[in-house]
């Protein structure tokens, strides 16, 4: 990173960052967030390789189902903004947590797969926590039993961070590439230090629908 890079970083991720359950006007700002991910952060989020997403892909993304996605966003008011972004009061969308439902056919597993991404500029600043923190709760809430992720092994940061939220490995067959990471929610508590997110990501969690 050059000098002019570090000065531009250092004054994006300077900003205050708030994080709440997406809305549908959301759309526009989440649909340009996944737009304007690395090629790298796409592959880490995807595990596959995006270079462009399409129209369906963009529209799902940015139009999360409440009855069986919980959505939480990471915003701020600072950056770059273009003028379209001054219709939604200025803010840009720096991450992106989900959870998807993953009930057995049939059934009523309250489970859910989870996976997030921080744009790249606003890394190591705590959003990916904070983003984590309103995600459990906002589960919790909606009465989810556990959450897992598939994260691959190589990717350090994800598995520390999803670590101190006490995400554990299970076993998961075929290579040692991909593991398996899960975390009960059967208790009530706080995860330490998440109750300032925790509360602010439940303020705005107005549709609160049983998971499937
Ligand atoms: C994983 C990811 C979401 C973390 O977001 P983030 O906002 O940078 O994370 P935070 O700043 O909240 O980090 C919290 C803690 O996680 C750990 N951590 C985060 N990134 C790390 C990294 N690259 N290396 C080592 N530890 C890391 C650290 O313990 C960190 O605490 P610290 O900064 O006080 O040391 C982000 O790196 C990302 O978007 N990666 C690409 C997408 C991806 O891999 N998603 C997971 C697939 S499910």
């Amino acid at each position: 990173m050059d000098r002019s890079q570090a000065v531009l970083r250092q004054s994006l991720t300077a900003a205050p960052v708030r994080t709440r359950i997406a809305r549908l006007a959301d759309a526009p700002l989440i649909a340009r967030f996944y737009e304007s991910l690395s090629l790298e952060a796409r592959y880490e989020r995807f595990f596959s390789h995006k270079p462009q997403f399409s129209g369906l892909e963009l529209q799902c993304l940015s139009h999360p189902d409440p009855a069986q996605e919980i959505c939480v966003i990471a915003l701020t008011a600072g950056g770059l903004m273009r003028d379209d972004d001054r219709s939604s009061g200025g803010e840009i969308v720096v991450g992106d947590a989900r959870l998807v439902a993953n009930a057995e056919p049939g059934g009523t597993t309250a489970e859910g797969e989870i996976a997030l991404v921080v744009a790249d500029a606003w890394r190591r600043h705590g959003i990916g926590r904070q983003l984590l923190c309103g995600l459990v709760a906002a589960a919790r809430a909606q009465r989810y039993s556990a959450m897992f992720a598939y994260v691959a092994s190589v990717n350090a940061g994800m598995l520390t961070l999803i670590h101190e939220f006490s995400f554990r490995a299970t076993p998961l067959a075929g290579g040692a590439s991909l593991r398996l990471m899960r975390k009960e929610l059967a208790d009530a508590s706080v995860d330490a230090g998440c109750l300032k997110h925790a509360q602010a990501v439940l303020q705005t969690n107005d549709a609160v629908p049983a998971p499937l």
